[in-house]
């Protein structure tokens, strides 16, 4: 059963119990305060004819019996005297039918121990009848009992009227909450439908697919989750697909060059010298492409690290390290390269630190003019470890310097350089960051210089 119709049916069960309780309750309050009202009433008349009759006995007796019989059209019930031993003396009654009979019924019984009582009859053929029976009291003594037999048939159909008038408006109460309750059936599932068609969608290969609901509750929190997440899948898998292609474009490009050189060889009929030549320049391609394969792998790596493993290590001392690595690459542009050696300690690990900061300062080199200066060292900004890479060369154009550490990011001059990078570099130092919890930021101007902010 649908989440729908499983509240849909609760709610209507614990509606109709409620409802038919309250009914219940309702009709029997109402009937027997009508029955307990009627009965006082009965016993009240009851005991003015008592009272009048106990007035009557031994001085008027002669008033007897037209009292009870005007009493009886009064009160338009059936009035009985009786004596002490329950024989009928006076029938309201035209037919008299009673009159020399002993009536021993309850009531008649007990009004003459001297209680007071009034009790409901069902009789076939006639009806609802309610017989009150109350003593009739001279000096003390009881002397006999005056019996109201009165139809209360009347009082039976009000009470099956709000019987029924109480069932009619139970049920339209409950058609109207109902069909309330299928709204609020429908208004709490009809977004877990569309969440599931969404899902769906997604499942199905349409990423960012987004669901327009707007509600401020939970309902509306997970669908807000749910669009984040589809919209940040989109964007992950377009990143995905990108790099797929940049690399498969990348690797594209040596492979037909290296062919356009063997070709030649195969079919032609080179020199020596002129093979020698070749065979070169397809070594540099291998190398080219050897070096990107690498970086990929390293990229992939990186990405698929959650932890490493961390030890303390003096900053300045890595940096060092790479300054005297990279010297010749330097030398060879006659730039020179300034560190510190004031100890800044962090918990990192050394190696790959070691290729974050050789990537910086490898650009560094790479995009300054020869005979300029490239600072590399650690220190504290704002009372945090950081490592700062800061050359005085081109800068980065403002158009690529929000996409730079994004992989195959590159200046114009790096793509058209032969042995120019591949954008892999900042991607590479933005993940080995990231590994350390650690901020990268870049100031860079163009024909500046730029400077790179590691901060721990
Ligand atoms: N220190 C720098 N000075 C100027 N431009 C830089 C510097 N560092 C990076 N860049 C720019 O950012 C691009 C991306 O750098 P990187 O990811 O290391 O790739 P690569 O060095 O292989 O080109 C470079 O192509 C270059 O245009
Ligand atoms: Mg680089």
């Amino acid at each position: 059963m649908s989440l729908r119709w499983r509240i849909f049916l609760i709610y209507v069960i614990i509606l109709c119990v409620s409802l038919s309780a309250m009914d219940i309750y309702l009709y029997h309050s109402i009937t027997s305060d009508y029955m307990t009202s009627e009965r006082i009433s009965n016993l009240t008349q009851a005991n003015i004819i008592a009272n009048i009759m106990a007035g009557y006995i031994g001085r008027n007796s002669y008033m007897l019996k037209p009292t009870i019989e005007t009493f009886s059209k009064q009160v338009n019930s059936r009035v009985l005297f009786l004596n002490r031993d329950g024989i009928v003396a006076i029938d309201s009654s035209s037919v008299k039918s009673l009159e020399g009979q002993r009536l021993w019924i309850k009531e008649v019984s007990n009004a003459l121990k001297g209680i007071s009582q009034a009790n409901i009859y069902y009789l076939k053929g006639i009806g609802h009848v309610m017989y009150t029976a109350v003593p009739v009291v001279v000096s003390g003594k009881s002397v006999g009992a005056i019996l109201l037999s009165t139809s209360i048939e009347d009082v039976i159909a009000m009470a099956a009227n709000i019987k029924y008038k109480l069932i009619y408006l139970f049920t339209a109460t409950g058609i109207f909450i109902t069909l309330i309750g299928l709204m609020m059936a429908n208004f709490i599932t009809r977004p877990l439908k569309e969440l599931t068609k969404a899902a769906n969608q997604m499942s199905a290969g349409n990423l960012g697919y987004v669901v327009n609901i707007k509600r401020k509750d939970e309902v509306g929190h997970l669908a807000r989750a749910f669009n984040d997440m589809s919209v940040k899948l989109k964007i992950i898998d377009e990143a995905r697909k990108k790099f797929v292609s940049d690399a498969s474009h990348e690797l594209k490009t040596p492979i037909a060059a290296i062919k356009a050189m063997v070709e030649p060889l195969i079919y032609g009929d080179a020199d020596k010298e002129t093979y020698r030549e070749f065979l070169c320049d397809i070594n540099d391609e291998l190398d080219r492409m050897a070096r990107l394969v690498n970086q990929l792998l390293d990229l992939t790596r990186l990405e698929k690290a959650i932890k490493v493993e961390k030890r303390e290590a003096d900053l300045n001392k890595i940096i060092s390290n790479v300054i005297s690595d990279i010297k010749p690459l330097a030398d060879a542009k006659g730039i020179s390269l300034r560190g510190d050696d004031r100890p800044v300690i962090v918990r990192v690990n050394e190696d790959l630190i070691y290729r974050m900061v050789y990537n910086l300062i490898e650009n560094s080199i790479k995009y300054s003019p020869e005979k300029s200066e490239v600072y590399a060292a650690a220190g504290y900004v704002g009372g945090m470890p950081a490592v700062i890479v800061e050359d005085h060369g081109e800068g980065i154009e403002p158009e690529i310097l929000p996409h730079i550490f994004e992989r195959f990011t590159r200046g114009d001059k790096a793509r058209s350089r032969k042995s120019g990078g591949f954008g892999l570099g900042l991607a590479i130092v933005k993940e080995i960051a990231d590994l350390h919890d650690a901020s990268i930021s870049v100031q860079s101007d163009v024909g500046k210089g730029t400077r790179f902010t590691v901060t721990f």
